[in-house]
């Protein structure tokens, strides 16, 4: 086991050789906490839930930051030390993108081979190069079409959950499996949901946030009814917050008074940098690890992992 919090040797304000404080201009403060975020140690540890906490994180509506959200809040566990799988449910790719996998070279198994073709997680599955104890089921654009093509396949809702091969997660030390879901409350979605356990709703602080927040809770309550009595929303995380809005406060207080407590206390702001980074194949804690949104993304993966000792304590 790591040793936990009070490895930070570089902290703030101690002086440089010139005698200045280190970080007394903001760039120098930025290097500073990007430096303590990726020394090994310098974070602390976080509980290991006792078996994989399998998340969906869904939102039918577009843009309103599930794909950042799944891959940098995997990218922050596993900088923690946790083994984190991202399954990207969407054809675009998004996920895999930010994760560094290139899901567009010919012949790669993906997720559409797991769910159709019955391709086991052992060969889909793949090391991001951001972290090795971050994986990545990649999707493809094959997955546009699994959309209808798994109608008529048999257990059609459950494909996703048989796949998910138990004793590979536990070869692997994977203690989250975070799944990013396309924009719609279709059958991919619908896989996602029987596979989890646990919803993460993302909602983005702007107009009409709660738009279809009503229809995801009733999509969620006949998947608990039906197909996944285990399932249930177990986080809500208010994203691209823009503190210069009345709006924005509005709507994430709005947001609290309906979730109450499984709003994490972490808002993620808008910020450029964290549009930018899967441009560049990473996630935003390794593109700017200083950055406010990789280190909101880092309290918010610690709240996410720290939701275990509330559980146990309950
Ligand atoms: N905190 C943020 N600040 C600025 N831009 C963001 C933030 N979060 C997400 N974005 C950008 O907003 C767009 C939609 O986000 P994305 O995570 O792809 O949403 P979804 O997966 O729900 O469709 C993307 O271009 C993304 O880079
Ligand atoms: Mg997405």
């Amino acid at each position: 086991m790591a040793e936990s919090g009070g490895s930070v040797s570089r902290g703030t304000g101690q002086p440089s050789p010139e005698g200045a404080p280190l970080a007394d201009t903001p760039i120098a403060a930025a290097a500073e906490r990007a430096s303590q975020i990726l020394t090994p140690g310098g974070t602390g540890t976080l509980p290991r839930p006792a078996a994989p906490r399998i998340m969906t994180v869904a939102n039918q509506k577009g843009g309103v930051g599930k794909t950042t959200s799944a891959v940098n809040l995997a990218a922050g566990l596993a900088l923690h030390g946790l083994g984190v799988l991202v399954i990207d449910l969407d054809p675009q790719g998004n996920a895999s993108t930010a994760l560094g996998i290139d899901h567009r070279k010919p012949g790669i198994a993906s997720v559409y081979e797991m769910l159709l073709d019955d391709v086991p997680l052992r060969e889909a599955i793949q090391q991001s190069p951001a972290n090795e104890r971050l994986y990545c089921v990649p999707s493809t654009l094959d997955l546009a079409g699994a959309e209808i093509e798994l109608v008529s396949v048999v257990a059609r809702e459950s494909r996703l959950r048989n796949a998910l091969d138990p004793e590979l997660l536990r070869e692997l030390g994977i203690d989250y499996v975070l799944i990013d879901c396309p924009p719609s409350l279709g059958l991919l979605t619908v896989n996602a949901m029987v596979a989890a356990r646990e919803v993460l709703i993302p909602i983005q602080c702007e107009y009409y946030a709660l738009e279809g927040v009503g229809q995801l809770l009733r999509n969620i309550e006949l998947v608990q009814a039906h197909l996944n009595k285990a399932l249930h929303v177990s986080t809500i995380l208010l994203t691209m917050y823009d503190g210069r809005t009345k709006l924005a406060d509005q709507v994430a207080a709005e947001v609290r008074s309906h979730f109450g407590d499984k709003v994490l206390n972490t808002i993620i702001p808008r910020s450029v940098k964290v549009s930018e980074a899967p441009g560049y194949g990473m996630t935003i804690i390794d593109y700017d690890p200083g950055s406010r949104g990789a280190m909101s993304y880092l309290d918010a993966a610690r709240e996410l992992a720290r939701q275990v000792l509330k559980e146990n304590a309950q």
